[in-house]
């Protein structure tokens, strides 16, 4: 982390090309450097323009406020090719001549609303990624049916699990005899570009390693290097993670459409909730078009809390937890993920570096060519360095996202629980109807004691958030059959490991706390759906470990979670001074730190 730290500083003046070694290069598009600003402004415009074209959230034109983007990022992303649309002073832009709204609209009856978990024989799955490609190389042993897009930890595109993945043989669709009465969706945005935190082996090193290289030539299967340019933005969605969150509201639509009838009964709207990041304005906006379709006005009310450091924000909680970003304490991955990724690609170092002269390239560099394979797939379709690498290679990197996840925001670390406890607090008051008494984590009072903004017994709700901010949840709800492998060994893959990233957080992963009523019992039952894979609950505290269909009645349920909200001492987690030794000297498999010394 702090060994290309100075490199990252170098190549954060001005983007240089990667010139040197390109004698014949012939470039479509002139070689011109655009600070990562312009593509924010861009983005920004047109994300305008769209919503206006809607006609919806005509208050947001007036106040995207992440529109107002300091210079200070500028360039940070190490982009050595970078396109700046839409222009911005467009000459033939009349927007006079271009009503949103002309009338005539035709007829416009709605017909019922589809309730597919109630309606069909089964469970529509969701595989593939449309619009990507994975490498020729990995696609010709077709005996073996290795997909490449599942073994890319938080950065695959979320898929169906395999039935009985979790450890309950059942679908989604309710049990015989029972019905949906209501959800809570909790989902992550899409498919992004890389964020801004240079992390270990972070995909922009391999391009500063080049960009500060004196003289490098590449050949055999490097030769594309010598072409290559470093074409990814920072932080916000890319074309197919728009796909990806518009394809999650048509499909939540199709499936639940018809909660929607107790909004009509009551005379209410739904309110969906969103972060003012970026990506996440746009990942809840996408969903919403998906769901609803345009115009989004009158439809449904989107709430945009606001994600950054100092605001009470259960679905962005680390930005009031100092000790859940401290490298000794909450986010002590690296040294594992370092280790694991020394064992696994010593290999494919040995195969790379005499295809490279010029460069020494480390085993950072590596993994770094990995990061690139899937990012660059899922920002611009397809990655020539995902050729590289062998099937093994790809289960180490699963596996090396694992470890990142694991001892950052799941069970391994010790503020995961406090972290994921304010979205239990919120959970709780919607299931028992029941205002939070005590704002002690990560709620906000201002917003969740307004029944406005904060509505409890609805029928739907749907919040969107971070990858590490499900993983939260998951730890705080001791789901801990993700947990038996721990604390996971950074020597090697444990056998049918339980805790996969990929099944858990990839782009668009959704949780559904799905409520039914069942002819057979009196009680309200809940269940939790992870990417179509239903959670077993025995470890929640009361609920059957053998129910079939991974039912557990909601009345015992929420006294588990009222017991874990009780049990769990946020100021302490987040604010307290505490320390950890290092590496294995901490084991936490439930997300906590050592106990308080009030508690002692
Ligand atoms: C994959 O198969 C195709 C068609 O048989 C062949 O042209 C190509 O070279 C093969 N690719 C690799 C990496 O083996
Ligand atoms: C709570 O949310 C409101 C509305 O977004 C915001 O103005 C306020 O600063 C937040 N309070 C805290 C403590 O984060
Ligand atoms: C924000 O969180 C802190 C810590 O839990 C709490 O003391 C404070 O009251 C909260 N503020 C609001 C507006 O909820
Ligand atoms: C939704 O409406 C139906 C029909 O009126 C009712 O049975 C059900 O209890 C309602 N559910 C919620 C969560 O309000
Ligand atoms: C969490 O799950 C484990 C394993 O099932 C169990 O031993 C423990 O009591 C549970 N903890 C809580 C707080 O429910
Ligand atoms: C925090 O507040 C909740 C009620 O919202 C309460 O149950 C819990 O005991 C409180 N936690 C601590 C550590 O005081
Ligand atoms: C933590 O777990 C590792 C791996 O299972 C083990 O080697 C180590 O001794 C444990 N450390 C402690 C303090 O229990």
């Amino acid at each position: 982390m702090t060994g290309h730290e100075e490199q990252k500083n170098v190549t954060d003046l001005e983007q240089q090309p990667l010139i040197d070694n390109q004698p014949t290069h012939i470039s479509l598009f002139p070689r011109r450097t655009y600070a990562l600003r312009h593509i924010v402004l861009a983005y920004c415009a047109g994300l305008l323009s769209a919503l206006l074209y809607w006609s919806s959230f005509r208050s947001y034109s007036t106040a995207l406020p992440f529109c107002s983007v300091d210079p200070v990022i500028a360039g940070r992303a190490g982009s050595t090719e970078v396109h700046n649309y839409p222009p911005p002073s467009p000459t033939n832009a009349f927007p006079s001549l271009f009503p949103s709204n002309v009338g005539y609209a035709g007829p416009t009856p709605t017909g019922a609303e589809p309730a597919l978990v109630a309606t069909a024989p089964s469970y529509p799955i969701h595989t593939g990624a449309p619009h990507l490609l994975s490498p020729e190389a990995l696609k010709n042993d077709t005996k073996r049916k290795f997909d490449i897009f599942r073994h890319w930890g938080n950065l695959s595109p979320w898929f169906t699990v395999d039935r009985g993945a979790f450890g309950v043989d059942a679908g989604p669709e309710p049990p015989a005899g029972c019905r949906v009465t209501g959800l809570h969706l909790l989902h992550r945005h899409g498919a992004r570009y890389p964020t801004g935190s240079s992390s270990y082996g972070a995909p922009a090193l391999f391009s500063d390693g080049l960009n500060s290289a004196e003289r490098w030539r590449a050949s055999g299967q490097l030769e594309f290097l010598n072409d290559w340019t470093y074409k990814l933005g920072e932080e916000i969605l890319t074309p197919f993670g728009r796909q990806q969150l518009f394809d999650l509201g048509v499909s939540m639509r199709m499936k639940y459409g018809f909660l929607l009838q107790n909004f009509t009964e009551t005379s209410t709207l739904p309110v969906f909730r969103t972060e003012s990041q970026d990506r996440m304005l746009s990942s809840a906006l996408n969903f919403a078009l998906g769901f609803f379709g345009p115009s989004l006005e009158g439809q449904y009310q989107q709430l945009i809390t606001i994600e950054a450091h100092g605001f009470n924000n259960t679905l962005a909680p680390s930005k009031t937890c100092p000790n859940g970003r401290d490298h000794t304490k909450g986010e002590r991955a690296t040294p594992f993920v370092r280790e694991w990724v020394e064992i696994y690609l010593q290999g494919a170092l040995e195969r790379l570096q005499p295809q490279i002269t010029g460069m020494q390239l480390s085993v950072e560099h590596v993994y770094s060519m990995q990061q690139l394979c899937a990012y660059e797939t899922i920002a611009i379709g397809y990655s020539k360095f995902c050729e590289l690498f062998t099937e093994d290679e790809w289960h180490g990197f699963d596996y090396s996202v694992d470890l990142n996840f694991w001892y950052n925001h799941a069970f391994g670390s010790p503020t995961t629980r406090a972290l994921g406890i304010g979205y239990i607090q919120e959970l709780l008051a919607r299931l028992t109807h029941t205002p939070i008494s005590l704002h002690n984590s990560t709620t906000n009072a201002t917003l969740d004691d307004n029944s406005a903004t904060f509505p409890l017994g609805q029928s739907l709700y749907v919040d969107a958030t971070h990858d590490t901010v499900v993983l939260n949840v998951i730890t705080a709800l001791n789901l801990s059959n993700f947990a038996v492998d721990g604390p996971l060994p950074s020597d090697h893959i444990p056998k049918n490991r339980a805790f996969k990233t990929s099944h858990l957080a990839p782009f668009a992963t959704n949780m559904q706390f799905q409520l039914l009523s069942c002819d057979y019992t009196h009680d309200p039952q809940i269940r939790i759906i992870l990417n179509d894979g239903v959670v077993p609950l025995g470890s929640v505290h009361g609920c059957p470990g053998d129910e079939p269909h991974g039912l557990c009645p909601v009345p015992i349920f929420a006294n588990a979670v009222r017991g874990t909200v009780g049990k769990t001492d946020w100021t302490w987690a987040c604010l307290g001074d505490w320390e950890i030794p290092e590496g294995h000297g901490w084991n936490t498999t439930t997300g906590e730190p050592p106990l308080s010394p009030a508690r002692t």
